[in-house]
């Protein structure tokens, strides 16, 4: 996919980039990112909303790879941006993204934070909860300004890739229950406050969705809901948001539908429900992560100690682990891979990935069909580029591995790999504790 392909040398290249040169310039593990392909699933989602007609945002939820050349990309691209903390606000403001095109999500913003995207001038805060909601008022009262929200409702949906319930979600730490009531009382408090303009409401249903059923029960949902506030409030919503979620395909169990085939389900389904309603038609917002950054990254690691236990299993260990991938330990995550500097070959034997962190749960994947690896090999892993660096951590103070963005033969860092001296970077050894033991 995107621009993988074998060489003739038998190697994995991607990007016009032999993954050996890149090993062998950067380092392993290493996070290879395809940025064309992030700006072909970037400009699928933008030529999908021009197609409907509708006004639109797409805002790139950065919680999935926030790094300051992936919201340089995002800009170029037309992109909104979804920031759940001041770290991810501050890379995107680092990365000259333009404020009025961040949205700020997220449970528990603090005061701070608050106070940070507020003398930012950030385009939208996507309030939560009602402590968030009188908090977000006083703070932009205090600086005389008047802010744009949506409030992030819980629609009743949830949808996990086939699966999806139309009841019961009302027990989660996010947004304003709908069927309870909290929605609308959410509404008529934010209308009255006057730091605050109400621009409609948010909805999230989950994550990596591969049908459209779901979304188009959420659209339901956020138009009954609309109606009801205009009946009783004559109140207009101007913007939908409709959240992320969309699925990508990690293996070949994963059925995703084509970028613009949710987006015309959500567009469409947005269209009827208002217009039979006869309510002016919204902006639609969608927030999708994974399906732009997800299938561009690819995960170079050099293949070190094998342990083969007969009649049982052959354990090939790598030098980077669920440090650099958690999603495995976490979610018993599927990926796939091959072996980068023997991709011509055929599979002579099924082996299990582990990394080498200390703890048996640090498997990569299960049950692989590989070449025989040997010491020295490069392994590449695939569907990478979501939630990996993003969630990357130094537990056994691992170093976190470098990225680097490939195009047309080029290879560029976009992040330097960890320095040794990175790790205790921020350890400090209190004088008292080295003056005595006691
Ligand atoms: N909007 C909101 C409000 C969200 O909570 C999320 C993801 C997104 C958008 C983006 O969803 P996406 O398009 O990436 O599916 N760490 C997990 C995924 C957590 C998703 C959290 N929220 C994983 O590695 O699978």
């Amino acid at each position: 996919h995107g621009t993988s392909k074998i060489n003739d040398k038998g190697h994995l290249e991607i990007g016009g980039c032999d993954t050996t040169d890149l090993a062998r310039e950067y380092g392993t593990p290493l996070y290879v990112v395809d940025e064309a392909l992030v700006r072909q699933r970037a400009r699928e989602y933008v030529e999908a909303f021009r197609a409907s007609g509708l006004k639109f945002q797409v805002a790139y939820a950065s919680k999935a790879f926030s790094v300051l050349a992936m919201c340089v990309i995002a800009e170029q691209e037309g992109l909104s941006l979804d920031v759940v903390s001041d770290g991810e606000l501050y890379t995107a403001l680092q990365a000259g993204f333009p404020a009025g095109r961040i949205h700020f999500h997220g449970n528990n913003k603090t005061p701070e934070e608050i106070n940070m995207a507020l003398d930012a001038e950030i385009g939208c805060f996507v309030v939560d909860n009602f402590t968030e909601l009188r908090l977000l008022n006083a703070l932009a009262g205090d600086k005389g300004k008047k802010v744009n929200i949506l409030l992030r409702i819980t629609p009743g949906v949830e949808a996990h890739t086939h699966d999806y319930i139309s009841t019961g979600q009302e027990d989660s730490k996010f947004g304003f229950d709908l069927q309870g009531g909290a929605a609308f009382q959410a509404v008529e408090e934010a209308t009255g406050l006057k730091h605050l303009h109400l621009l409609g409401v948010h909805s999230h249903i989950g994550s990596q969705i591969f049908e459209v059923e779901g979304f188009r029960m959420a659209a339901d949902k956020v138009c009954g809901f609309a109606l009801d506030v205009r009946a009783k409030l004559n109140y207009t919503f101007q913007v939908i948001n409709l959240g992320g979620g969309f699925g990508i395909r990690y293996t070949n169990d994963d059925t995703p539908l084509q970028v613009a085939e949710y987006i015309k389900a959500i567009t469409d389904s947005v269209r009827t429900n208002f217009t039979k309603a006869d309510y002016p038609l919204p902006e639609i917002w969608v927030e999708p992560g994974r399906s732009i950054v997800g299938d561009a990254g690819t995960t170079l690691y050099t293949v070190g100690t094998s342990k083969d236990i007969p009649g049982v299993r052959k354990y090939v260990s790598v030098d980077g682990g669920m440090t650099d991938n958690p999603r495995p330990a976490l979610y018993q995550s599927q990926y796939e891979a091959v072996l980068a500097n023997r991709a011509g070959e055929p599979a002579a034997e099924t082996v299990s990935i582990a990394g080498k962190c200390c703890e048996s749960g640090d498997m990569l994947i299960w049950d692989l069909e590989l070449p025989q690896a040997k010491s020295g090999d490069l392994l590449a892993v695939f569907c990478t580029g979501a939630y990996n660096y993003a969630m990357a951590s130094n537990y056994n103070r691992i170093r976190r591995p470098a990225v680097v963005f490939v195009r047309d033969g080029a290879a560029d860092v976009a992040v330097k790999r960890e320095t040794l001296s990175d790790i205790i970077a921020g350890d400090v050894i209190p004088e008292r504790l080295r003056k005595s033991a006691l």
